[in-house]
This record gives C-alpha cells, sequence and structure tokens, in this order.
C-alpha cells in the first residue's frame, strides 16, 4: 500500500493516541546541594496525541531522550500514563489509573526491539523462540502446524530449516533481528512496534532489515509505528512521520509534507543536518545548526518546549504552548494536512 492509497476516514485508523502523558517520578529536584532530599516529575511523554491507519507505517523521530521509547511502551501498557488514553479499533486499553485493560492489544500489537541479541531468551533455539507467541495465544492448532508456520516464516525473513535448532549468541546482530521479526510475526499482528530496530547494526546490514520491514509491511498490509533516529531511514519506510522534541510532538503528517515543506521550525533543523547524497547540491544547502542543548524534562522551558533553541522564537513562546493546528499546501482540511505545534507556522 502507497500513502495516497491509505484512506483517511477514522473507519481505518487502528491505533489512536490522545494527549497522552507519562511522568516519572525521579529523585532530584531537593534543596541545598541534596538532590535526593525530593521527587521531582520527569515529564517524558507531555501530551502527545497521534494515530496509526491500517497498512500504514508512521515513523517517529526526534533526539535523544525526547520519548519516544517511553511513548512505545506506553501503547502497550509498559509505562505508567499520568493522562491521556489509548484506543485500540476505538476501545479505550491504557488509562491513567489501575483501569488497564490491554489484553486485547497481546495478539494485535506486537514490538520489535533495539538490541536483537538482548530481546532473545538465550537458553531457547530459534524453533522454541519464534514460537512461544503461537504456542501461548493459539493453543488449538497442532504441533505439525506450529512446525510449518515458524518453518515458512523464518524462510521469508531470510533464514532456513538449519537454523531452527541453534540458539541466539551463534546468530549476526543481523540475522538476531530477523529472528526478532519471524517472532512478531507469527501470531499474525496488525500493528509492529519497532523501537529503533536497526540503530544496533552495521550500516551495511541496516539496509536490508529496512527493506525486508518494508516489503512485509506491504505483503501483510500491516501497520508499523517504526522509532529511529535516523531521518533518511524514517524517510525511506514511513507514510506519515511524527516528530517529537522534549516529549512533545512538534509536527505530526504525510511523510511528502513533512520532509518536502516542513513546517516546524524544530523539523526544519533535524531535516537541515541530514547530508544530502549529491555534493554539488549538499555545498549549496544551509544547514540550521540547533544551538544549545534540549532542555531537561524535569525542567521543561515555559511555553514552547523548543523556544530555547529556537531560531523563530518570539517573546509569545514564553507564555503559550503551542497546540497543534492543521496546515497544508492545499488548505488545513487536505487530506495531506499535517498537525504543527508552532504559533509561528502559519507566518508567511
Ligand atoms: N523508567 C524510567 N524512569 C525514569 N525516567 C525514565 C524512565 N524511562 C525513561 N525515562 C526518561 O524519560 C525520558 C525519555 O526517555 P526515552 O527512553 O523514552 O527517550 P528516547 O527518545 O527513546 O531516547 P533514545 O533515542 O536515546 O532511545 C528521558 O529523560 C529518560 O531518562
Ligand atoms: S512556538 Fe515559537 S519557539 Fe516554538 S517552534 Fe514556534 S516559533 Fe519556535
Ligand atoms: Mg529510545
Amino acid at each position: 500500500m502507497n500513502a495516497t492509497s491509505i484512506a483517511s476516514d477514522a473507519a481505518s485508523t487502528l491505533l489512536s493516541v490522545d494527549q497522552l502523558k507519562v511522568h516519572f517520578r525521579v529523585p532530584g529536584g531537593g534543596h541545598g546541594g541534596y538532590p535526593w532530599s525530593r521527587k521531582a516529575t520527569l515529564r517524558a511523554v507531555d501530551g502527545v496525541s497521534f494515530s496509526v491507519r491500517r497498512g500504514e507505517t508512521v515513523g517517529l523521530v526526534g533526539e535523544s531522550g525526547c520519548g519516544k521509547s517511553t511513548l512505545a511502551r506506553a501503547i502497550i501498557g509498559l509505562a505508567p500514563v499520568a493522562s491521556g488514553s489509548v484506543r485500540w479499533l476505538g476501545n479505550e486499553t491504557v488509562l491513567p489509573d489501575a483501569r488497564r485493560d490491554t489484553s486485547c492489544l497481546r495478539r494485535d500489537v506486537q514490538m520489535i526491539f533495539q538490541d536483537p541479541l538482548a530481546s532473545l531468551d538465550p537458553r531457547m533455539t530459534i524453533e522454541q523462540i519464534v514460537a512461544e507467541p503461537l504456542l501461548t495465544h493459539r493453543k488449538d492448532l497442532a504441533r505439525a502446524d506450529v512446525q510449518r508456520r515458524v518453518l515458512t516464516l523464518l524462510e521469508r525473513v531470510g533464514l532456513n530449516a538449519q537454523h531452527l535448532r541453534r540458539y541466539p549468541h551463534e546468530f549476526s546482530g543481523g540475522q538476531c533481528q530477523r529472528v526478532g521479526i519471524a517472532r512478531a510475526l507469527i501470531g499474525e499482528p496488525q500493528l509492529v512496534i519497532c523501537d529503533e530496530p536497526v540503530s544496533a547494526l552495521d550500516v551495511s546490514i541496516q539496509a536490508q532489515i529496512v527493506n525486508l520491514l518494508r516489503d512485509l509491511q506491504r505483503e501483510l498490509s500491516l501497520s508499523l509505528l517504526f522509532v529511529a533516529h535516523d531521518l533518511a531511514v524514517v524517510k525511506a519506510i514511513s507514510h506519515r512521520v511524527l516528530v517529537m522534541y522534549l516529549g512533545r510532538a512538534m509536527e505530526f503528517g504525510d511523510k511528502r509534507e513533512v520532509y518536502g515543506t516542513p513546517r516546524h521550525p524544530y523539523t526544519r533543523a533535524l531535516l537541515s543536518a541530514v547530508p544530502v547524497p549529491d555534493p554539488a547540491v549538499e555545498r549549496g544547502r544551509r544547514h540550521l545548526l540547533l544551538r544549545g542543548e534540549i532542555a531537561s524534562p524535569l525542567k521543561p522551558p515555559s511555553g514552547c518546549a523548543f523556544r530555547t533553541r529556537c531560531p523563530d522564537a518570539i517573546d509569545a513562546c514564553a507564555t503559550q504552548i503551542p497546540q497543534p493546528v492543521m496546515h497544508g499546501a492545499n488548505g488545513a482540511n487536505s487530506a495531506n494536512a499535517t498537525r504543527v505545534a508552532c504559533i509561528r507556522a502559519g507566518d508567511g
């Protein structure tokens, strides 16, 4: 499925995240040089809204520590939600208190992790690792059927029958990630959350794994939430892109709009740092340097979280938290309009 063929109506929405906040209570914020004397609130995710449609890949980008993994974990109930909601097929699954029911996500949503070797149980063979989710969720299947499905999927991800009886430590990082992908897909999930699935791999292997994920996404009409630092990788695989900064969503929308006409100053800065392969084009480009360091999520700036580094900041940015507003070349209601959290996004 390509970006244009994805229906944009609510019926195609699988996952809907609304104003999600994940706050951690951490040591710090104390007086008189005793930082452990008081607990402080770390706003890892601070009011993020976005959605994932059936059969699309949403790329999630932003600098280290901006809350990508925490957001991904909160979706499946693995991080403490302070407020907001996560809806799966319209049903609320994760709520800010004990009323949490992620049981409907267990089969439909799977995760692939950054460190492929660490995410596989070293005591289990590849066959056992890949079969485990099926044995848990499809007790109706005969053993021969499970074995057949495991082998078919292993072959699809580039492994073979000789790998069945081996253990994770016998494999390279790329092969381990192929096992992780097979394990995630064996139960036929609808959404796979990929948290930096290639950042721990050699550059030459990264492209192979990204291409494999992209091919599988198309073949199986899967939805992917693809977390990565590398904007070129996200561009290659995503239909829509969510840009996060300091726990907040800065820009969210169609990949071609976000990359072609970035409307948020942070998106522009991130993209201008990505080198262009053509040296002639690269020489003529103006790079927007991000000044300063990312602020602490323990003490985010007032107003816009990005204002301490924003080249376009004005006085009002210190007092107003910018709310996401739709912007598009063909109008705010056009199919490709993007949601931008910047009070100056509409300025000529
Ligand atoms: N369990 C936790 N307890 C306290 N703070 C946490 C916890 N998990 C994450 N954080 C903090 O939340 C913030 C967001 O972390 P997170 O790992 O989600 O960022 P990230 O965008 O995934 O970063 P990276 O790109 O380095 O993986 C960071 O400041 C991190 O230190
Ligand atoms: S709201 Fe202000 S500080 Fe924030 S991105 Fe827009 S111009 Fe920059
Ligand atoms: Mg992370």
